[in-house]
């Protein structure tokens, strides 16, 4: 049986996960992948204290494992961009191939690190890097090599998934859910990233990369997070048959690519609206064959080490196709794709009101698919002179949207902001 010979950088918790695992699964790991999965060198900047296998060679300088002659592949678990990416490029210079978790990295320089392992000829693995143990990457790289991607639409980020379905299924507010999600090591530990969808954003890009073929290209992703969601939106989007997720979407229109990552409504008739908890789920669309639907953890150490043993394996028995960035043949475009669009106004109640929504609705060519607007007696006495009017509309651009919510707001009977969310509910 072949062996390879393996520098891991990192032992924090999906380090230890990984080792863990080939610790305790060597013989599942041979008999099913055909590989003896060797560490060779462990890289810990707390050295020896860090690692509990005391058997393991470790050293405290990360740079002495990726340049190290002695290993066959680096596992890059540090994360972040400026020191990973100098350990990547170093081993991949020295002949080595490369298995990293991590996202930042691939989606902001994976066409330069793609292009340096082309000519170096190696491999670079990054299962890891989206929905953690859910082989989304190999779906897109393998499972679905025959097809032409229409759309794929996703839930990536597994704390703020998890903070929308406690607030939605427990009426837990934000701050006592994103504190469970921190207890449970869901979030990054400065989760600012989750629960601004930079997380979620990053994650498109590289799926879009393997989707349509456009370079790694994260700055052109357009992205918000769930500090826009309201408890209120929460229970209007299930009055009208819909969950609120965070929906990583790239679609691939007339040629064009748009990315993007927003909580979005999502039909109740939708698999990806049932997904709750930390869980992932990515909707895969091709053209002829339709949806394929993967759901699994996308988050925590065991399914992130799983997903990096699983790259150790393809990579003896042979790795992927090139990423080379000469084949890429779209980019990603500014523009968005069309969706229909949840909106919340809140409009003074008087004579005449709603007849000047809809005649902003009509001027832009929107219409208007379903509308509540409840007795103003149900509100507080303070609140009676305004009422919340919630609008689903037709499919709109963005363009479109941004302007129709400045034309509503310059109405004097709109108070406050309008509230807008994407709806997807396509198949
Ligand atoms: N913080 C990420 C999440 C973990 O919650 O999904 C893996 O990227």
């Amino acid at each position: 049986m072949k062996t390879l010979k393996i520098g891991i950088c990192g032992v924090g918790n999906v380090g230890g996960a990984v080792l863990d695992t080939l610790n305790k699964n060597p013989e599942i790991i041979q008999s099913q992948g055909g590989v003896h999965l060797e560490v060779v060198l462990v890289g810990a900047r707390k050295g020896k204290a860090a690692v509990e296998n005391k058997q393991l060679n470790v050293v405290e300088d990360l740079k002495e494992v990726a340049a190290s002659n002695e290993i066959d592949v680096l596992v890059e678990l540090i994360g972040g961009c400026d020191l990973a990416k100098e350990l990547v490029e170093t081993a991949i210079k020295n002949g080595k191939h490369v298995v990293t978790a991590n996202k930042a990295l691939i989606a902001s320089h994976g066409d330069e690190l793609f292009k340096l392992a082309k000519e170096k000829n190696v491999q670079i693995g990054f299962e890891a890097s989206v929905a953690g143990g859910t082989p989304v990457i190999k779906a897109l790289r393998e499972g679905l090599v025959a097809n032409k991607v229409q759309w794929f639409a996703g839930i990536l980020n597994g704390t703020t998934n998890f903070i929308l379905s406690e607030m939605s299924d427990k009426n837990t507010n934000f701050d006592d859910a994103l504190k469970q999600a921190q207890d449970l090591g869901l979030a990054e530990a400065d989760p600012t990233m989750d629960i601004d969808g930079t997380d979620a954003a990053q994650k498109a890009s590289i799926l879009a990369a393997l989707a349509f073929k456009v370079p790694f290209d994260f700055k052109s992703v357009s992205y918000g997070g769930i500090d826009q969601v309201d408890p209120e939106d929460l229970k209007y989007a299930a009055e009208l048959g819909y969950a609120i997720k965070h929906i990583a979407y790239g679609s691939l229109v007339d040629e064009e690519v748009s990315v993007s990552a927003y909580p979005t409504l999502v039909s109740k008739e939708l698999l990806l609206s049932q997904v709750g908890q930390q869980m992932n789920a990515l909707d895969i669309c091709c053209e002829d064959m339709g949806s394929t639907v993967y759901y699994g953890p996308g988050a925590g150490p065991k399914p992130t080490a799983s997903a990096v043993i699983a790259d150790l394996v393809d990579i003896a028995n042979g790795g992927w196709p090139s990423q080379d960035s000469a084949k890429k043949v779209n980019k990603i475009t500014k523009k968005t794709a069309s969706f229909p669009r949840y909106l919340r106004l809140n409009v003074k109640n008087e004579p005449g009101a709603i007849a000047k929504i809809s005649s902003i609705f009509a001027n832009e060519d929107i219409s208007i698919e379903a509308l509540i607007q409840h007795e103003a007696r149900k509100l507080p006495e303070d609140l009676q002179d305004t009422v919340p009017v919630v609008i689903i509309s037709g499919s709109v651009s963005e363009e479109i949207i941004s302007k129709l919510i400045t034309n509503l707001e310059s109405m004097k009977e709109i108070d406050t902001k309008v509230r807008q969310f994407r709806i997807h509910n396509a198949v």
